[in-house]
């Protein structure tokens, strides 16, 4: 099966590869897996107290197009606001990398760790809050 340009880019050339300072309070760390293939994806976002997404990193053990995928999403959600990021759609992010019907699901996982990213820190959050008063 043939990948399509912007999959091999994102592949060869992944844009914001590593990890975050998980005890960072504006860290929110999202690890998802597919139970289709197995593969697991970790996103990591550093969010503003005003909700703005100022940083994003990530990991995957995966497919070329998991990779991709988490890739292109780390490029988008920088600079956004949380709720806009939580717009973002896997059917985004299939049709920018022509990622074919087998190659859905890896397109799942990096929706699916944008929002547990977003869910961990907005733990982190009320957890913080809740001491806090
Ligand atoms: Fe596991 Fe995609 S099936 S790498
Ligand atoms: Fe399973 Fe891509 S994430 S084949």
């Amino acid at each position: 099966m043939a990948y399509s340009d912007k999959v091999i880019d994102h592949y060869e050339n992944p844009r914001n590869v590593g990890t975050l300072d998980k005890e960072d309070p504006n860290v929110g760390t999202g690890l998802v897996g597919a139970p289709a293939c197995g593969d697991v994806m970790r996103l990591q976002l550093k969010i503003s107290d005003d909700g703005t997404i100022e940083d994003a990193r990530f990991k995957t053990f995966g497919c070329g197009s998991a990779i991709a995928s988490s890739s292109l999403v780390t490029e988008w959600v920088k600079g956004k606001t949380v709720d806009q990021a939580l717009t973002i759609s896997n059917k985004d992010v299939a049709r920018e990398l022509a990622l074919p019907p087998v190659k859905i699901h890896c397109s799942v996982l990096a929706e699916d760790a944008i929002k547990a990213a977003i869910e961990d820190f907005k733990k982190k959050r009320a957890a913080r809050q809740a001491k806090a008063s």
